[in-house]
């Protein structure tokens, strides 16, 4: 939820091959998809002039914005993309906003809860306001800190401890050029570290494409970046140590890469992104490698219940793995969403394990959940996809999902991975207690192992029949999902890919609720997608959803079939039938969500929709 950039160079625009404003677009750019409401950049000249820009709307009209009204050379600058909270979507209220007599820029991220007190005594000492925010309270508070005491840094310091809520602030001054100075809470920010230069990010997408040397900064930390220095103090004043850490990705992967949306291309990463996520994961003894353990075995061994914590499609994988944890570890398994779940007074204690799973490792509701668990006494594993992120840094330990950079909004990659990170932590704790023998836990890795070719197969073989459908249902109001079992998440996914993206009715229902309520919905026409359960696992689940698409057949239902090759029986009920390859039946939500995904991406996509960047919507959910 907001992007935030932030550059400093001693060189020239000539000797850096570029200028501050490139840096910060190349940024923003990078950054669209935490939010695409506004956008603007400040830059400081070296002779000490703030010259700044920012316009409602998406990053282009920044771009035409700037080319009617060119911005003077400078090296120091910050960026922001903006994802609404206080103040609607104007050009007012986009960032950065100004203060000493406009030679004070400041972008936020997040939400600051005491701002209406604050803006009382502003308004008191006489500040005038320009926009509806928040973040304007912060930007005059720091002019005011700045006044008392000449020094950004200090100034920064003084307003974080003043302020309550979630924030990444950045901040540049036309009496400090060459310097920009950021404090976090409860919102990520990282440092890039360049030669002559330096960088801050949201995330590490912000400084991609000039280097890959990172550093994580802690909560209530204050940074401060030169050309030449990078410094971190904590909110008392004391240096500290970033951690730091080298960004594997490469900017590549953050390309659409021939496809027409960056979902486009995340769907075709799934092969990758599941095939990454299983690799190396045992050692020769074939146990489990976390990528960050601070839990002891022993401790593991004697949990009595999981709880799953997550928002979204991270909760809906969350789904499928109870299946699959349940049915291999034998330990009780609760999932729920972590705003749910962190004001429900939960019964959680030092024999529970959480498992926080979250892409971008940012969502504010999943770290909130944490922090609540861990409180209580619960150890807390997450699953993310985002290195140095605050949910994998405040847990006692880590599974990232090697997905590489998800940029469309919508979920499609990290989903897959999820589930697979969560199967390989089922498989660990199943072995590591004795539930499983060596030999079952080797057929399941194998099975896994087996899925990126089967879903490279299915995007190669059948996403036209997909495409084609989406086209035919082009006009459709509303679309019907039904699943069992694992396929009930699978369906629950499928509808909220549909809302997400081509905004249109959509729900997901356990198949076998239809008679309890639902089945009132279906009428003539109404479209349905059924995911159907292997013949080969229970046959008599099978057996039981065949029944529920006779049940909404015959009320008029168009009936779309997920199922699996071979299953020949569900023709004879199907209006449509996408056939899947076959797989264990734990596994088969890996197969059974593509062809959803590539449905909601084709239909939105017919609609004229912009795939990458739904309304309303931000990549990382950092507020609460
Ligand atoms: C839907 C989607 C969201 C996220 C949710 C959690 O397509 O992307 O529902 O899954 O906001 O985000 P993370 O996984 O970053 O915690």
């Amino acid at each position: 939820m907001c992007g935030i950039v932030g550059y400093v160079s001693s060189l020239s625009p000539d000797a850096a091959g570029h200028s501050a404003l490139d840096v910060v677009l190349a940024g923003l750019r990078r950054l669209e998809y935490r939010g695409y409401d506004s956008a603007g950049v400040a830059l400081v000249s070296e002779d000490g002039e703030l010259a700044s820009a920012k316009k409602s709307g998406k990053l282009q009209n920044l771009l035409d914005e700037i080319e009617a009204h060119p911005l003077p050379e400078a090296m120091t600058g910050i960026g922001h993309t903006r994802w609404a909270t206080h103040g609607g979507p104007t050009d007012a209220n986009a960032h950065p906003h100004l203060a000493d007599g406009g030679k004070l820029g400041l972008i936020h991220n997040g939400i600051i809860e005491n701002f209406a007190e604050l803006k009382e005594a502003l308004l008191a000492d006489g500040v005038a306001f320009a926009s509806e925010t928040d973040t304007e309270v912060a930007a005059h508070q720091v002019a005011k800190n700045y006044r008392a005491t000449g020094d950004l840094t200090e100034a920064m310091r003084l307003t974080a401890g003043q302020l309550e809520g979630a924030f990444t602030l950045l901040a540049v001054h036309a009496d400090e050029p060459g310097k920009v100075v950021a404090s976090r809470r409860n919102s990520p920010l990282v440092i890039g570290l360049g030669e002559d230069e330096n960088f801050l990010g949201s995330d590490v997408a912000a400084f991609i494409d000039y280097t890959r040397r990172a550093v994580e900064i802690g909560q209530d930390e204050i940074v401060t970046i030169t050309p030449d220095e990078v410094a971190i103090i904590d909110a008392d004043g004391n240096p500290v140590q970033g951690t730091p850490f080298e960004v594997d990705w490469d900017p590549a992967t953050a390309e659409k890469g021939g496809f027409a949306s960056f979902m486009d291309k995340e769907i075709h990463d799934q092969p990758q992104a599941v095939a990454d996520t299983l690799l190396g994961r045992f050692d020769l003894e074939g146990r489990l490698t976390l990528d960050d353990m601070r839990i002891d075995e022993s401790l593991l061994k004697s949990i009595d219940k999981i709880v799953v914590i997550a928002c979204g499609t991270a909760a809906y994988a969350g789904q499928v793995a109870r299946y699959a944890i349940e049915h291999w570890c034998r330990i009780p398994t609760e999932v729920e969403l972590a705003h749910e779940f962190r004001y429900r007074d939960p019964v959680v204690n030092e024999k529970t394990l959480i498992v926080a799973i979250s892409q971008s490792g940012e969502t504010m509701d999943t770290l909130m959940a944490v922090r609540h668990a861990r409180e209580q006494g619960a150890k807390v594993i997450a699953i993310c996809n985002t290195y140095g992120s605050s949910i994998p840094r405040e847990s006692d330990a880590v599974l990232y999902t090697h997905a590489g950079p998800e940029i469309a909004v919508a979920s499609t990659k990290a989903f897959l991975s999820q589930i697979v990170a969560c199967y390989l932590l089922g498989l660990y704790l199943a072995q590591l207690r004795g539930n499983k023998y060596r030999d079952e836990i080797e057929t399941v890795i194998r099975e896994l192992q087996e899925i990126p070719a089967k879903i490279q197969r299915l995007l190669d073989e059948d996403k036209q029949q997909v495409v084609d459908l989406a086209a035919k249902y082009k006009d459709t109001q509303s679309v019907l999902f039904l699943g069992r079992h694992v396929g009930y998440p699978v369906a629950m996914e499928g509808a909220l890919k549909l809302k997400e993206l081509a905004y249109i009715h959509a729900e997901g229902f356990a198949a076998g609720e239809l008679k309890h309520g639902p089945i009132a919905l279906i009428d003539e026409g109404q479209m349905v997608f059924i995911i159907v359960p292997s013949k080969n696992g229970r046959d008599s689940l099978h057996a039981k959803v065949v029944s529920n698409i006779q049940e909404v057949r015959a009320r008029g239902a168009n009936t779309i079939v997920i199922a699996e090759e071979g299953d020949e029986e569900v023709r004879q009920y199907a209006s449509e039938v996408i056939f899947v390859p076959q797989t264990a039946t734990l596994l088969a939500p890996l197969l059974a969500t593509v062809p959803l995904q590539v449905f909601a991406m084709e239909l939105a996509t017919d609609k004229g929709l912009d795939v990458d960047q739904p309304r309303n919507l931000a990549k990382s959910v950092t507020v609460e």
